[in-house]
């Protein structure tokens, strides 16, 4: 991300309204889909609990709430600070009939409306690094959790081991910035996915984080050959 006057969070806001319209199809292309498992795996983490009522923060434009409505649950609130994503996420939630379960709505995960221990699972997929307060943010998911529930994190990591690590690294360096540039007409966007990540903590670094904000029984499991990582922990 470019160096101006605006903080961190208004940058990512910014970032996300501008790509809003590109977003889900630039997100399969350049995951070639696998995407898609990812958040069938929290899906079926959180089946384990059968939660009711859970907050899938940083939605976006709402896959994973969508996906995690397949676990019948009473509500599911996908919140987000950037409203132009979650405008292609309702018009998603309404032609998918979910509206009566999904609720789209703005909101920032380091200062949430809702009260002490109101839901029973919190999610967020690929946005905590893109909080501006990262300890913060992971404060608040656990505020609102109730005892017992149960967190999920997708976040992408980087992969080790030979010679997945390299092909992976040209590719997310050297080709995914430039198709990311190109479909969706933003110049950094797509410079600042990989940027981030490289920078981003992962493995025992996050799980320290996540210690501090509270969690409990922390546990990790790397995906895809350590793309991505899920972090899943109670309150
Ligand atoms: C890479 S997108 C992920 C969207 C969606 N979860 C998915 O898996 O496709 C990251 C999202 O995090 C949101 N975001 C960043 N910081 C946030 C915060 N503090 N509170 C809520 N959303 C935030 C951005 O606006 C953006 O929509």
């Amino acid at each position: 991300m470019t160096t101006n006057n605006k903080g961190k969070k208004e940058q990512v806001r910014t970032m996300f309204n501008d790509i809003a319209p590109k977003y889900d199809l630039l997100n399969h292309v350049l995951s070639m889909g696998i995407d898609i498992q990812w958040r069938k795996k929290v899906r079926r983490l959180l089946a384990t609990i059968e939660p009711k009522r859970i907050l899938d923060i940083a939605t976006g434009t709402g896959d994973l709430a969508i996906e995690l409505a397949k676990l019948n649950p009473q509500e599911i609130i996908g919140a987000d600070i950037a409203v132009d994503m979650l405008k292609i996420g309702e018009e998603k939630v309404k032609a998918k009939k979910l509206d009566n379960i999904i609720k789209m709505e703005p909101g920032d995960s380091e200062n949430l409306r809702f009260d002490n221990n109101y839901f029973d699972a919190v999610t967020v997929a690929f946005g905590v690094r893109n909080y501006e307060n990262l300890l913060k943010g992971l404060k608040e998911m656990n505020r609102v959790m109730r005892p017992g529930g149960l967190v999920a994190i997708l976040e992408f990591s980087k992969p080790h081991g030979f010679p997945f690590r390299n092909i992976y690294n040209f590719y997310f360096k050297n080709i995914l910035p430039g198709v990311g540039r190109m479909v969706s007409k933003n110049e950094e966007a797509y410079t600042y996915l990989p940027n981030s990540v490289q920078k981003f903590p992962e493995n025992k670094d996050f799980i320290e984080i996540m210690a501090q904000a509270g969690y409990q029984d922390i546990k990790q499991q790397r995906l895809t050959f350590g793309i991505a990582t899920l972090y899943s922990a109670t309150k």
